[in-house]
């Protein structure tokens, strides 16, 4: 088994060199996500507006500009990641914001923040290539009691998606692991939190709109009918493991 060590190197040469494709995912996300994008805005527009004032940290370095830049304005945003041309990213986002900034080249699986430094630890596709045990044991640690988290992470529960990232290694690092019900437990563990699910239906419409379609026309009724069938079926506790994404929020136990 690798260790944390050698997946950490792995991690910063992938990101650091650009080296996953996803152009073939792409049009297929156009259509998929075209609803559940909107979607997506609409509920992190409401959560981070919890943000405000705060000191919050990003596990990451830019999902932060496309969630709060022009939104709200938390008291201070740090953010940290192991690779130095992702953390670029997040530097140059924050050259005319109004809030301070810090960013730090930092393992978010050994956060070297001094304990209870947080209101709110976030992050978007990021858990999944952590361990995730270890780094929720410092988020918990960083975080001030009852501080606030807030995840958006891709799943690998249902066996559709399974096979597709077995035949598409390209479009993910080696090490990475979208969560499964086990994640859940450690979160449990440490926080109370909900969540919302997304993008079943819709990926199974949004297939077959792209075969009709092409790469246009992603306002369409059939993106629409499984955008739909999403938000009703997301409701059901025991069909969770059939989608492909979450939305996690919810506050230091
Ligand atoms: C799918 S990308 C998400 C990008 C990020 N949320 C953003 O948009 O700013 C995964 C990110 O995890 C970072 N990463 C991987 N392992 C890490 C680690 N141990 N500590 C900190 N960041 C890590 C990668 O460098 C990459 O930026």
């Amino acid at each position: 088994m690798k260790s944390r060590e050698e997946i950490n190197e792995t991690e910063k040469e992938y990101w650091n060199e650009r080296k996953l494709d996803r152009t073939k995912i792409k049009p297929l996300r156009r259509h998929a996500f075209h609803f559940s994008y909107i979607r997506e805005k609409k509920l992190l527009k409401i959560l981070t507006s919890k943000f405000k004032d705060q000191e919050v940290l990003e596990l990451g370095s830019y999902v932060w500009a496309s969630w709060i830049k022009g939104h709200v304005q938390p008291k201070k945003l740090t953010a940290i990641n192991i690779s130095q041309a992702e953390l670029e990213n997040g530097i140059k986002h924050s050259k005319n914001v109004d809030f301070p900034t810090e960013f730090h080249l930092m393992d978010a699986n050994n956060l070297t923040f001094k304990d209870e430094s947080f209101d709110v630890v976030f992050g978007g596709a990021i858990l999944h290539h952590l361990d995730v045990e270890k780094t929720l044991k410092h988020v918990h640690r960083v975080l001030k009691p009852n501080g606030f988290i807030l995840f958006l992470e891709p799943l690998n529960m249902n066996p559709i998606y399974k096979i597709y990232r077995k035949l598409n290694p390209q479009e993910r690092t080696p090490d990475e692991h979208a969560l499964v019900s086990s994640d859940f437990k450690i979160l449990k563990k440490y926080f109370t939190f909900n969540h919302f699910f997304m993008d079943f239906f819709s990926v199974i419409f949004g297939f077959i709109s792209l075969k009709i379609y092409g790469d246009r026309n992603y306002d369409n009724w059939l993106n629409r009918i499984g955008s739909k069938l999403d938000l009703i079926t997301s409701k059901v506790n025991f069909l969770h493991p059939l989608f492909a994404r979450v939305v996690i929020y919810g506050y230091k136990k």
